[in-house]
């Protein structure tokens, strides 16, 4: 190849105006950029403001010397190629510097065909390295997408799980939606991440899916449950965490986990209180028991929409966090809800 593909940019760095002159001419008749800096500052700035591919660096400089600025070189432009120019007294030098980074070294005085072979063997390698990292990178993004894809596959068919488990039951149908619609609505209100919307939306979505393992006859029983039967229908926050662990991150897993807890910590088997439950179940929380206390149950008839919200309000600071139903009555949707009330 006596030519480069795309143009590369090579500095001399060299105190000897001749050696600069020599090297340039030759090598810019094999197609290279040259720049040219006789001190290792001048070094640096052209350096700062020229993609250079490669570096020729003199050992031997008045002031910094080669060898103090080749560790600079490899920190600052880990991507450029550096070979070190020598006197043939200096070889074991020039080794070291091999050995601390360096792509090559050339003795002088320069044979100037060897100097071009060196440089295009050096650039060729440093191309071939970064064509390999640039592979590797849009592997892991390939595989990081490929992953986000089935992940959502799976949630997918557990959404799907879910509806079903609610189409079947009158009582619930629909439930998982409208909470979503809540629990998304507050978490834009406070200002929310969009991942941790994505969390906060697959969380709403699945979060009675552990009501798989409820017995419907305990779920549906029109009178008031026993402590042992509340017990059996509280074990679906666990259950379902258990289901979406293997295809969710820990914070959906978390949400759904913690959605019954008190933000006093009274609830059932509770073991974070406060700020310490995770703020997806916080909001989970105030967006589920609105929808459920509005909704028919097999035990009561639904609340109104103001008996609701009076009860949301009477058990903030105990069983919900006076932040979440501050920003839920701030929003839009409670507004609506309150004229209605
Ligand atoms: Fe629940």
């Amino acid at each position: 190849m006596d030519t480069p593909n795309q143009q590369e940019t090579v500095l001399i760095i060299d105190d000897e105006a001749v050696i600069r002159k020599l090297l340039c001419q030759k090598l810019s008749r094999k197609g290279y950029k040259c720049e040219e800096a006789d001190t290792a500052e001048q070094a640096l700035n052209k350096l700062r403001s020229n993609q250079v591919g490669l570096v020729i660096l003199d050992i031997k400089m008045p002031g910094k010397s080669g060898i103090e600025l080749l560790p600079e070189i490899k920190a600052a432009y880990p991507d450029t190629a550096v070979i070190m120019a020598t006197a043939v007294t200096e070889i074991s030098i020039a080794i070291q510097c091999i050995q601390q980074g360096a792509d090559d070294y050339l003795c002088k005085p320069f044979n100037l065909d060897e100097v071009a072979l060196s440089v295009q063997s050096a650039l060729e390698k440093r191309q071939l390295q970064l064509k390999i990292r640039e592979y590797q990178q849009h592997l892991e993004e390939k595989v990081a997408e490929q992953t986000r894809e089935i992940r959502k596959l799976f949630l997918g068919a557990i959404e799907a799980l879910v509806f079903a488990l609610e189409a079947k039951d009158k009582y619930t149908a629909g439930h998982s939606r409208r909470v979503t619609e809540i629990a998304l609505t507050i978490g834009n209100e406070l200002g929310l991440s969009e991942t941790d919307m994505e969390d906060l939306r697959w969380g709403s979505l699945l979060h009675d899916v552990g009501k798989i393992a409820v017995d419907q006859l305990i779920q549906n029983k029109p009178g008031r449950l026993t402590r042992e039967e509340y017990e059996h229908i509280m074990i679906h926050a666990q259950v379902g965490a258990g289901i979406v662990r293997p295809v969710t991150n820990g914070k959906v897993v978390g949400m759904i986990e913690h959605h019954h807890d008190h933000y006093d910590g009274t609830g059932l088997h509770q073991v974070v209180v406060g700020n310490n439950i995770p703020l997806a179940a916080r909001i989970l929380a105030v967006a589920d028991a609105f929808d459920a206390m509005t909704s028919e149950r097999p035990y009561r008839s639904a609340m109104s929409i103001k008996e609701a919200i009076d009860e949301i309000k009477r058990c903030t600071g105990t069983q919900f966090d006076p932040t979440i139903v501050a920003a839920f009555f701030k929003t839009a949707l409670a507004e609506t809800l309150l004229t209605k009330a």
